[in-house]
This record gives structure tokens, sequence and C-alpha cells, in this order.
């Protein structure tokens, strides 16, 4: 299936108050890859939030670098990251696309793609990948999430969807909650995209909590499985959570 940037930008449109709610509220959901970002990010970052959403990692980052480019393709989401962002002086906030940034070669020290931008391009994923290593300065780091195939299989396979989990083995898509078809990605193939464009992979993770939200469990549980995931989260066991992390630093100019 081809990729349609206007399916993407209607289903968030749709549901920009629930990602702004999401992306506020206390999940390992955020709380996981926000554990990755702190230990990516230095005092001196120029960092690029590629599909940034409504703000609040960015908030999270500008906190701990010299400034961060929130971009993002749905102009109401846009407007949520406005309201959240708009009294830290060092986020800048502009509309685009992954797969064609409108930045200069070698601009950040830093490039964040979290949440799946770089599913919902399907067959632009490469493009994408390109477009992301592009901007980052020779030796900058991209710090990339995505839906993960083998983790959507065991979740369907969990709910004997069998027809489901065997048409993502086939395909290695599927719709995601939203709607839009998702190219969902094995770590194989993330790693061969780096690779190819001469970045090095520094750490690979995954999070199978992504619904699970805290009110749920106890604060004493809630801590105690905050600490099991984040060590657990790059051990090869754990790599059949639904989301997939990679840390990867661009070796050469
Ligand atoms: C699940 S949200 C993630 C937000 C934030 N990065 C996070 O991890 O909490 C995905 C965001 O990516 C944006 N997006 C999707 N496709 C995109 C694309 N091709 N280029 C830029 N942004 C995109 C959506 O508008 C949405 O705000």
């Amino acid at each position: 299936m081809n990729y349609n940037a206007g399916s993407i930008i209607k289903a968030y449109s749709k549901r920009a108050r629930l990602e702004n709610d999401s992306e506020s509220e206390r999940s390992l959901r955020v709380e996981i890859p926000r554990h990755f970002l702190h230990n990516a990010i230095n005092a001196g970052d120029i960092v690029l939030d590629a599909g940034g959403g409504a703000g609040i990692n960015a908030a999270y980052m500008a906190k701990q670098c010299k400034a961060v480019y929130l971009m993002d393709i749905t102009p109401s989401i846009l407007n949520y990251a406005n309201k959240n962002t708009k009294s830290i002086d060092n986020i800048h906030l502009v509309r685009g696309n992954i797969v064609d940034l409108m930045f200069p070669n070698e601009s950040f020290d830093l490039a964040v793609c979290l949440g799946d931008p770089v599913s919902y391009v399907l067959d632009m994923r490469f493009q994408a990948f390109d477009e992301l290593i592009r901007v980052i300065k020779p030796r900058g780091h991209l710090f990339v999430g995505c839906n993960s195939k083998y983790g959507y299989i065991q979740n369907e396979l969990s709910q004997n969807n069998v027809k489901e989990a065997l048409n993502i083995y086939r395909t290695g898509t599927t719709r995601c909650v939203m709607g839009p078809e998702t190219h969902l990605y094995t770590v194989q193939e993330v790693t061969d995209i780096l690779k190819k464009r001469n970045c090095r992979i520094i750490r690979t993770g995954s999070t199978s909590s992504f619904t699970l939200k805290d009110d749920s469990v106890s604060t004493d549980e809630w801590e105690a499985l905050k600490e099991m995931e984040m060590t657990l989260y790059g051990q090869p066991e754990w790599l059949g959570g639904k989301h997939l992390f990679f840390l990867a630093q661009k070796t050469e100019a």
C-alpha cells in the first residue's frame, strides 16, 4: 500500500485531544522513551523532534539542551504543541513531513522521531530514514521508534486472532488503532536501513506496556514496574513489545 499523508493528517486531526492527553499522562509508553532521551541529550545540542506531537517530549528535552525544533504534519496537533510550549523560549514549531525535511544537511546533533511516523510513511520509509539521517551532523545521534512486526504478531496471537497474526507475518503491515495502514518493522530491517546509511546502533529496546496507565496499579507497583521495564527493555527476550526503539550514531559525513 502506498503512503497517503492525507489519511494520517485526518486520523490525527480527529484524535488531537486524545493525543495531547496521552502524551501528558503518566504511562510507560511515554516514560520509557524519555528515559532513552535523557541519556541521549547533551547540554549544547540542537534537537529535531520529528513527528513531535503535542510537545510534551519537546518540553522535556528543551530543559536539557540548547534548542528543540518540533516538526509535525498535523495542524491541530501543532496547535496543542503551541499551547504546551509557548512559554518555553528554546522550542521552535514547524509544520512538515519526515519524507521531505526543510532543514539543511547536518543541522542537528540529535534527531528524534518517536510515536511511529516512520511506520505511517509505508513505502516512503527509506526516504524518511534518508532525510532524518541527512539532517544529523557527523557523529550526531538518531533516536527512532517504530511499530514492531513480531510484537504485533505476539499481541494478535495472545488474543487468538490467528488470521491477523498470519496476515501480519505475510505482509508486514496492519491497521493501527486510528485506522490508517502502518508498516511493522523487524529489528533486522531497521538495523539494515541504519547500517546502509552509515549509522551505528548504540541501543535497541522495546516496550510492551503501551496501554498501561498509572491508575491501574498502586504507586509502589508503578515504580517497581517502571524499574523492571527500564531494566528489561533492551534485553533480546523482551523485544516482543509492540514498539521498538533504536538509538544510533551517524558515523561519517
Ligand atoms: C503518536 S504521535 C507521537 C508524538 C510524540 N513524538 C510522542 O512520541 O509522544 C505521532 C505524531 O506524528 C505525526 N506524524 C505522523 N506522520 C508524520 C510525518 N510523515 N511527518 C511528520 N509528522 C508526522 C502525527 O501528526 C502525530 O503528531
